[in-house]
């Protein structure tokens, strides 16, 4: 089928949505949402059989619609409608949700229904249900569709509120005054609910000693107590701990309020409370001590007979200097102990994104902070990539991209969850040629060659098509059971007799590796390019980044998406190997 997605960006559900459909066979090209005549014209050069809308944020222009069936995916449940779907299913504390796939027509999202699905609720962030139970359900109900289109007598459902069944209705856009905080009443876990409703996106404004800004990503706290709620009690790893009036919570990070502009991106909270936090207590928790549910870490160790494992849980998988630094100190902790196995966990959301870009835009140098950041990150794949001690594992339960990627590759051998998808390059940024000793774990897994064409390919990549390709060594269950099957496969190596063997095979290796190309010299190679990155003429990184962070939308859709308007086709990732 010649499907085109419509899409306001090339944001992580539509990425899955690309890469499963073109899996499975079908022509696909993208389109952003840019502008009505934009979408016309994309129509009418691709000629769709369909078009496909899984993030959108303006109508379909009519011209489009009428001509050809447009599906929208909307994250609610059928009957729901308006953009806040879940947002007001979080608030509400619903206890199942769904995602509905519609027929665009004149109203927005009252269409008639091609397919819904739902899915229990869970306790997280917006945009971490929008990654996972959202997006697994979109796939379902896309496909079912999708099938549905072609299915004789099959007639989609009209929109009916006299239906006794139709569980959802419209809702207005949630407003900054519906989400808002009453710190002397809400209890902690309405504070942590109406943040989560409102994280990523928009935030949920609020003043902090006196600031407005948007608060992201809450955690509980079950010990330490402050005065007066909505008071400041401590920090910890860039987070700031807030009384409640019947307890506390952490918040790792805010936004000032206001357009884009020096500072103003989404950081660190005691980034953007300077000299405020800066005389906070410290409340300080080992980096390697085990998880501790009472309160809020984002980097743990826990170890279970001779396996170990890392937990590096960093907001949006953003990696600043400071937090390489110490998971490269836990790393080298870990490496001290009697286990045979350590497996890197990463966190729930993302396994790493690479470098902090909010980090080091807000930096008064950029350029420099790009430099220590990549330096750091440098420095964990290199304790990564010398280890004899142990056999490393990076175990990626989220997406993956760019610098993230090539990290995991430094580990021994690389499993993923069913559902993740990577994005083994970094030309979108600018153009950043990146490093993470990219030129020495790639080719070691795919060749030159392929790994070059899988980098300069610039697609998204799903779990299963990595580990088919040799990009990595599997693919386990979805999000349910891969942590336990992780946990099952690395407790079988740990146990393997053969393990003693694979570990010297490891050093021989290494050695002979490094007789050919010393790492060093790797490494000397791919920072003289970011050095160039950073600091030459060219500034597209710092352009790349500046309109990333402040989410500057796209005037135009890359042509590498837009294969309607470059007349390349898109190559398989088995090509492309
Ligand atoms: N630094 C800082 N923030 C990052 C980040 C990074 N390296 N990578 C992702 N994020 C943030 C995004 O800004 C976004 O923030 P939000 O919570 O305010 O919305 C959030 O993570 C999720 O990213 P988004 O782009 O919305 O998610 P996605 O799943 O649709 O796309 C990526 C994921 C990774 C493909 C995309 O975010 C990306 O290209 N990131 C940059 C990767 C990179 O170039 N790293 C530096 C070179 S090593």
């Amino acid at each position: 089928m010649r499907i085109l997605l419509l899409a306001h960006s090339f944001n992580s559900l539509t990425q899955r949505l690309f890469a499963e459909l073109a899996a499975r066979g079908h022509d696909l090209s993208v389109e952003f949402d840019i502008a009505d005549s934009v979408t016309e014209e994309a129509v009418s050069l691709f000629r769709p059989d369909v078009v496909l809308a899984p993030y959108l944020k303006r109508a379909i222009p009519e011209a489009v619609w009428r001509q050809v069936v447009c599906l929208v995916v909307h994250p609610g449940i059928e009957g729901d409608r308006g953009p806040s779907a879940l947002d007001w299913a979080i608030s509400k504390g619903e206890e199942s949700w769904g995602v509905t796939v519609l027929q665009a027509n004149a109203e927005m999202d009252a269409g008639d229904v091609w397919a819904s699905v739902e899915f229990p609720m869970r306790a997280a962030r917006k945009s971490s249900l929008y990654r996972f139970e959202v997006t697994e359900a979109a796939l379902r109900a896309v496909l079912l569709a999708l099938d549905r289109l072609f299915l004789p007598g099959f007639r989609p459902q009209p929109l009916d509120y006299g239906r006794r069944d139709l569980r959802g209705r419209p809702q207005p856009p949630m407003r900054q005054a519906d989400r808002r905080i009453d710190w002397e009443r809400d209890d902690m876990a309405t504070v942590i609910a109406k943040i989560r409703a409102a994280d990523g996106d928009p935030g949920l404004l609020d003043e902090v000693e006196g600031l407005p800004c948007y608060l992201y990503d809450a955690h509980p706290e079950a010990t330490l107590r402050g005065v007066a709620p909505g008071s400041l009690i401590a920090r910890r790893a860039g987070a700031i701990l807030r009384a409640t009036r019947d307890g506390a919570v952490w918040i790792t990070h805010l936004r000032l309020a206001g357009g884009p502009g020096p500072g103003r991106c989404k950081l660190p909270a005691t980034m953007v409370l300077g000299a405020r936090a800066d005389e906070l207590p410290e409340a300080p928790v080992d980096d390697f001590s085990p998880a501790d549910c009472s309160t809020w870490h984002d980097l743990w160790y826990e170890e279970d007979g001779t396996v170990a494992y890392l937990h590096f849980d960093f907001y949006n998988g953003a990696m600043s200097t400071g937090q390489c630094e110490r998971l490269r100190h836990a790393f080298a902790q870990a490496t001290r102990r009697p286990t045979r196995v350590i497996v890197l966990m990463g966190g729930q959301d993302f396994w790493s994104n690479g470098i902090d870009l909010n980090v080091i835009e807000a930096a008064e140098s950029p350029a420099d902070e790009s430099w220590r950041n990549i330096n750091a990150i440098d420095d964990v794949a290199l304790a990564l990539l010398t280890c004899g001690s142990h056999l490393t594992v990076a175990a990626l339960q989220g997406n993956t991209a760019a610098g993230g990627v090539f990290l995991a590759l430094a580990a021994d051998q690389v499993w993923a969850r069913d559902g993740a998808v990577l994005n083994p390059h970094y030309k979108n940024m600018g153009n950043l040629y990146g490093s993470e000793y990219w030129s020495y774990s790639l080719p070691r897994r795919l060749g030159w060659e392929a790994g070059q064409r899988i980098m300069q390919r610039r697609f998204p990549l799903l779990a299963r098509e990595a580990a088919k390709v040799g990009l990595i060594d599997a693919c386990l269950g979805t999000e349910g059971s891969f942590v336990d099957e992780v946990r099952a496969r690395a407790r079988a190596l740990a146990a393997d007799p053969g393990l003693a063997a694979l570990l010297a095979d490891k050093s021989e290796r290494r050695a002979s590796d490094e007789r050919l190309r010393p790492l060093a010299a790797h490494r000397a190679e791919e920072l003289a390019r970011m050095q160039r990155n950073f600091y030459g003429f060219d500034s597209s990184y710092h352009i790349a980044r500046y309109n990333f962070v402040n989410k500057i939308p796209h005037s135009w859709t890359p042509r590498h998406l837009a294969v309607h308007r470059s007349g390349n086709r898109f190559a398989s990732p088995e090509a492309a190997a």
